[in-house]
């Protein structure tokens, strides 16, 4: 698929904290969402993780000596300065953040901070009284004046055995960090730059009772690839989701509800607060919700008096017709899936008249199809006129072909107005 509309690359600097441990992971992390990574390692720093483990992660030279042949014949100290998007010094220790808010260059590591006008993010690990050290806390304020983004600390338990703030954040919190800075980069200059878009996703839950639900079996995964996938090109997503556990994308606004009617008090109080320029309804909304929910739990009876109880169901509201219908807050575009067993494209066909969407994502989910709570999906992409047959692929590449395709179109349309 496609690759992301803008390179992202990273210089990762990584100085003496034994939270170096959690660096080979970042990397991984990093590289499997497509940003390059050179590293920056520190005297310190490798006291803790071994150059050739950065290099083995990352694919790419490791620099270490600020008077090194291998750096200077390669690109130069001032050229690396430069070479990436944004400079992520993870772990920060004590030490490089005094001599950061100091201007020192007395190693490769300062050197590079003090040679750049990249964008500079840390994520400090240190002792808990290092990070209380009124030192320490004057740095931290004089960075942040001079525009560097801060990622935690947060509290916990120390390599050392004291507990409280200085533990570095984990892998995955820094990467969403830095998918949040490139999303917010791209907002200026994608595709999809100045578009905002609302996807609802995964399940609802329909209780009887304190302790049970009605619910299908939908993972949320689509929605939630679809709101990456958006956001990688530039848009400002918001998403509606229903009960999932997954974790919300970076840099997109998220909102969750659980029952079919909180999903469409958010979506449509949501659509009214702002423009939008696409909708797209992912969700599996529960069609029906029982007609009664008892506060309490409901008992079963003893020996024969023990009858189940009888299921009334009331119907839900449908969330895509209603902001499909003719509107003041109506997108431009608004984009339904079908869920459907048999005769997919016929069923599809018909759903897309009856709800007044102007696309409809069709796709197979019947037994031993796999798609729903699975990873991946078969869809078929239906316009008023066309259906477009696409190849079985991952719910993440359904996606980024999708927001390429509606990227397409909001780029014709802006050119035939
Ligand atoms: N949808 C919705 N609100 C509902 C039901 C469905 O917004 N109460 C949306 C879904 O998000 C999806 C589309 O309508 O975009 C089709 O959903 P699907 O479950 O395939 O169809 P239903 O409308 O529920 O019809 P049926 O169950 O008869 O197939």
């Amino acid at each position: 698929m496609a690759a992301p509309a803008v390179p992202r690359s990273v210089l990762l600097i990584v100085s003496g904290s034994i939270a170096a441990f959690k660096v080979p992971e970042l990397i991984r992390l990093l590289k499997a969402d497509g940003i390059q990574v050179r590293c920056v390692l520190t005297q310190g720093g490798s006291q803790f993780v071994t150059p050739l483990t950065l290099q083995a992660l990352s694919g790419q030279p490791v620099h270490t000596d600020l008077f090194s042949l291998t750096t200077e014949q390669e690109m130069g100290h001032i050229a690396l300065s430069r070479s990436a998007d944004l400079l992520l010094v993870c772990p920060a220790s004590a030490n490089l953040l005094a001599r950061m808010a100091g201007g020192l260059a007395d190693d490769l590591a300062s050197t590079v901070l003090l040679a750049t006008d990249t964008p500079v993010m840390v994520a400090p690990g240190m002792n808990v009284r290092m990070w209380d050290h009124p030192a320490t806390q004057a740095n931290i304020k004089t960075l942040k004046e001079r525009g560097v983004t801060f990622l935690g600390p947060v509290s916990g338990e120390m390599a050392c055995g004291e507990y409280g703030p200085g533990r570095m954040v984990e892998p995955a919190d820094v990467l969403d960090a830095v998918l949040g800075f490139f999303r917010q980069q791209v907002r200026q200059t994608g595709p999809l730059a100045g578009k905002a878009c609302l996807v609802t996703a995964g399940p609802t839950h329909e209780p009887l009772d304190p302790v049970r639900y009605l619910a299908n079996r939908s993972s949320g995964k689509q929605g939630y690839a679809l709101a990456e996938a958006l956001a990688d090109l530039g848009a400002e997503v918001t998403l509606i989701s229903g009960p999932t556990g997954l974790r919300p994308p970076a840099g997109v606004t998220v909102s969750f509800s659980e029952t079919a009617c909180e999903m469409q008090d958010l979506t449509l109080d949501t659509a009214r607060s702002k423009a939008f320029d696409l909708a797209i309804c992912t969700a599996a909304v529960a069609d029906w919700r029982p007609a009664y929910v008892q506060d309490q739990k409901i008992k079963k009876k003893v020996g024969k008096d023990d009858v189940p109880p009888p299921l009334a169901l009331l119907p839900n509201p449908d969330i895509l017709a209603e902001l499909s219908a003719p509107s003041s807050f109506r997108p431009q575009l608004v984009v339904g899936f079908a869920a459907e067993t048999e005769t997919v494209e016929a069923h599809a066909r018909a759903k897309l008249a009856r709800k007044g969407c102007d696309w409809i994502v069709a796709n197979h989910v019947g037994a031993g199809s796999g798609v729903m709570g699975g990873s991946e999906n078969q869809v078929i992409l239906m316009t008023q006129d066309t259906a477009e047959h696409w190849p079985r692929l991952s719910k993440e590449d359904v996606a980024r072909r999708l927001a390429i395709t509606l990227a397409d179109w909001f780029s014709k349309r802006h050119k035939s107005l």
